[in-house]
């Protein structure tokens, strides 16, 4: 799959203008690229109550499913073993067909109001990782690095299914 880097920057960086940031007075936008080919955005929304902040890549995630085509909704990754640790990409062969899989992402940019990239805190990391598994390519000032590079030995849905009790 092409993935149009300049396109995404340039999306990360539109929807940074339109962050609600008044406080922390850092916009950041973030664009992704999803496994059937469609584009999702997202930008940070502050609160009086800082910690209700809602991250960009949060808007994104939400985008990611909002937006998708109707179908059933998808089991969860630990039910229908899609291992976000390995790759939730894994099961990119039935991603974004309606009825039989989550939408994922195989690429995202996040900028801040420079333009510039930033990388995603720890929790969007743990975002994104549900969204498009250790292989989602995450733009860096360096150019493109995998997700699974910046969240290294991460808890994941079959965690959940291994340790839990009886
Ligand atoms: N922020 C994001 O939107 N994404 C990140 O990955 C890091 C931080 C936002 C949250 C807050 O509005 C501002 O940046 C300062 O932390």
């Amino acid at each position: 799959m092409i993935i149009d880097w300049p396109a995404l920057r340039a999306a990360a960086a539109d929807v940074a203008g339109r962050a609600y940031a008044p406080y922390s007075r850092l916009r950041v936008g973030a664009a992704g690229l999803t496994a059937d080919g469609r584009m999702v955005t997202g930008c940070n929304v502050e609160n009086a109550s800082f910690g209700l902040t809602l991250c960009a890549e949060c808007g994104l995630v939400s985008a990611l499913h909002g937006t998708a085509p109707p179908g059933t909704p998808a089991p969860p990754p630990e039910v229908s073993g899609v291992s976000g640790a390995s790759g939730a990409s894994g099961a990119s062969g039935a991603a974004g067909t309606p009825g039989t899989a989550a939408p994922v992402l195989v690429a995202v940019a996040v900028v801040a109001g420079d333009g510039a990239p930033l990388l995603p805190c720890g929790r969007c990391r743990q975002l994104l990782l549900e969204a498009g598994g250790a292989a989602l390519l995450v733009d860096t000032t360096a150019g493109p690095v995998p997700l699974g590079d910046l969240l290294p030995a991460a808890f994941a849905a079959p965690d959940l299914s291994a340790r839990r009790d009886a």
